[in-house]
């Protein structure tokens, strides 16, 4: 099961204020399901907390927390077809717009009566979806004949987790430029906004009217050069329990492929979770878990639904023992960040890979 500690998304968020000063705004980044953690629980709490704003990657998710009865301004990041572009008009949603082509497609399927409200989005550098520079103009020619409201103008950051990364600078210096741009082609840019955590933590320069914190709200460091920057408190915590207890004989050999050997006599629990859940094969022999306030280490390769874990050193370990996989287990803790790293991979991809069918329990205290 996935505990979700609501009251550590709290603090998160006030953690992020803090450090961002006043008259920033906060969108918090709730797709993928909140990474992972449940978008409906999690934009209540941030909503209730007063967050500014909540950003989704499609119409489907926005749709999911208005039907929830969340009232937040939200915008869309991914792209929205034509054919749903007056379902976002009713949801009051905001999307963002980045070609002159997708612009003029959604204009044909709007009712000119009732306006869609957009964020432009421009390429800095990052090359991912945005506006270059060369096409604003187009743009900007289909976003004046509407029926469009400019509700923000945005970029992302591809460097800001790294401290001192001269892209940063250089993207902010290109939004500045675009910003120019836009308001000589007549287009005002509504709220601006640009920085992930990373920029919203490490580049007050990138901070302008809002910032789009995701992996922070949920208690990740972007980057172990940014670990310690903010008081974050992990969200979630992935925990299962001790199924069986053995002891294996020095020189015997555990799971598939015999890829962990005993070096004494070792006792073993396993734990029935495995890569179905999403606790990532490639972390075979290579993570601890928590039991009864110590780190075992995993032994053997992790198959599809099961782990096995050394519990030798684990005084009076027990089957039915708590075992947390990742989050905290009283004052002990287990960074999905760094087990991401271990993984390697990262972290957004341990908390956006927790099977849907692994029971949330929200904790509210
Ligand atoms: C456009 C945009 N802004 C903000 C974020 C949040 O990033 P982070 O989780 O690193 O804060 C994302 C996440 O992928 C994003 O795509």
């Amino acid at each position: 099961m996935c505990r979700i500690d609501l009251a550590a998304l709290r603090h998160n968020l006030a953690a992020i204020r803090r450090a961002i000063g006043p008259g920033v705004a906060v969108c918090g980044v709730v797709k993928a399901d909140a990474y992972g953690h449940g978008a409906i629980p999690v934009a209540r709490a941030l909503a209730a907390e007063g967050i500014e704003h909540l950003a989704v990657a499609s119409v489907d998710e926005a749709a999911e927390l208005r039907h929830a009865g969340i009232d937040v301004p939200i915008l869309v990041f991914g792209s929205v077809r034509p054919d749903r572009v007056r379902e976002a008009v009713r949801l009051r949603l905001a999307v963002t717009v980045w070609s002159a082509a997708a612009a003029r497609a959604l204009a044909d399927a709007l009712d000119p009566a009732a306006p869609l409200d957009v964020h432009v989005k421009v390429d800095t550098g990052m090359h991912r979806i945005g506006a270059l520079a060369g096409d604003l103009s187009a743009l900007a020619d289909v976003l004046r004949a509407g029926p469009f409201r400019i509700a923000g103008t945005m970029s992302h950051l591809a460097c800001a987790d790294q401290p001192g990364h001269a892209s940063v600078p250089a993207q902010i210096e290109a939004f500045e430029s675009a910003l120019r741009a836009l308001s000589s082609l007549g287009v005002a840019p509504g709220v601006r906004h640009l920085a992930n955590s990373a920029g919203a933590v490490a580049w007050p320069a990138a901070r302008y009217d809002m910032v789009r914190p995701g992996i922070a709200l949920y208690g990740g460091a972007p980057s172990p050069q940014l670990a310690g920057r903010l008081d974050l408190r992990p969200v979630m915590h992935l925990q299962t329990r001790v199924l069986q207890l053995k002891t294996i004989p020095a020189g015997d050999r555990v799971g598939y492929g015999h890829t962990y050997a005993a070096t004494r006599p070792t006792r073993l629990a396993v734990l029935p979770v495995g890569y179905a859940i999403g606790y990532p094969r490639a972390l075979s022999n290579r993570a601890d878990v928590l039991i009864r306030g110590h780190r075992a280490p995993v032994a053997g390769t992790i198959s599809m639904d099961h782990v096995t874990v050394d519990v030798t050193d684990v005084p009076g370990a027990a089957e039915g023992d708590v075992v947390t996989l990742w989050g905290s287990d009283g004052t002990q803790h287990l960074d999905v960040m760094e087990l991401g790293a271990r993984a390697g991979t990262i972290g957004y991809e341990l908390l956006t890979c927790v099977s849907p069918r692994t029971p949330r329990i929200y904790d509210d205290d």
